[in-house]
Formats: structure tokens, C-alpha cells, sequence
């Protein structure tokens, strides 16, 4: 009768344990998912500023290759398809207070005097799906 009675409790154990960590699992992804949309917003306001302040230099690709400044600076804008999320703070200083906040040339405006941080992490964001 021992014998029994642990066995019932291992098997009770072991639906405890799988409601719970069914249980986890699921609020992960409702988590999850719940933040989808807060980034899905983040990426359309970035695009949106990108195009408007970025676009000019960095082109529609953000490879350079705007048509509006790109040949008419001695440099060439920075391809900003070749950045990866580990850089993600580098890109934010540098829309934050200009290229020459990296060391580099100063034509690579500064906008932190008219976009907020949370803006500029928004184009941050966006940058990083190109
Ligand atoms: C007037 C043209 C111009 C505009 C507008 C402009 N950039 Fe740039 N950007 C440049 C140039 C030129 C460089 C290269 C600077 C250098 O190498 O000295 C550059 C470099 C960069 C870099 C690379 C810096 C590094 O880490 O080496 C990033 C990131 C960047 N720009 C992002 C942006 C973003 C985002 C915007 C819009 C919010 C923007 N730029 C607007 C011209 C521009």
C-alpha cells in the first residue's frame, strides 16, 4: 500500500509540474506577442523619421546612395545596412549627436535638439531591418 500511495504522488507530481510549466510557457508567448505590436509601431514611426531626416544622405536603401546630398559631399555616407544589433548604441549616439561624436567628419548632423531619445531609438529600430 506504501508502494502505491508514491507512486500516486509521483504521478501527481508530474501533472503539477507540467500544468506549471505549460502554465510558463504560455504567458512567454502572450508576452511576447504583446510586445509585437509595441515594436511593429516602432518600426513604422522610425521609417517615417529615416525618410524624412536620413533619407536625403542615406538614400532609400540607407546604402549611401541618396540623391539629393550623397554626390554633392566629399564623402560618401555610411552604409547603414552593414550595422548589426550589437551596434545598436553606436547608431543611436551618432544620430544623437552627429557622426562626430564617433571621431569622424561632422557632416553627419546631429538631431538632438529636435527628436527625443525614444525618436531616435525608434529610427534605431528601423535601421536594423535594412
Ligand atoms: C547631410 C547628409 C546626412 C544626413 C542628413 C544624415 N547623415 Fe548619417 N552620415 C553622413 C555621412 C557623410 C556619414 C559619414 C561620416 C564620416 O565618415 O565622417 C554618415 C555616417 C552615419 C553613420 C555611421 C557613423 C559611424 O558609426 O561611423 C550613421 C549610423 C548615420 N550616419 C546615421 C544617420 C541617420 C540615422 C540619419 C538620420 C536621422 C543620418 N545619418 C542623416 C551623412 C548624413
Amino acid at each position: 500500500m506504501k508502494i502505491f500511495n508514491s507512486k500516486i504522488l509521483i504521478i501527481v507530481n508530474l501533472l503539477v509540474c507540467t500544468v506549471i510549466f505549460s502554465g510558463c510557457s504560455s504567458s512567454e508567448t502572450d508576452e511576447l506577442s504583446s510586445e509585437e505590436p509595441i515594436h511593429q509601431f516602432a518600426i513604422k514611426e522610425g521609417k517615417r523619421l529615416f525618410q524624412k531626416l536620413c533619407l536625403p544622405c542615406h538614400g532609400e536603401s540607407g546604402k549611401g546612395d541618396g540623391i539629393y546630398w550623397a554626390s554633392a559631399l566629399d564623402l560618401t555616407p555610411t552604409d547603414l545596412t552593414r550595422f548589426s544589433p550589437t551596434e545598436s548604441e553606436r547608431i543611436f549616439k551618432t544620430i544623437k549627436y552627429g557622426s562626430e561624436a564617433q571621431g569622424k567628419s561632422n557632416l553627419c548632423p546631429p538631431w538632438k535638439n529636435n527628436h527625443s531619445d525614444e525618436e531616435i531609438g525608434y529610427i534605431v529600430d528601423y535601421i536594423l531591418t535594412l
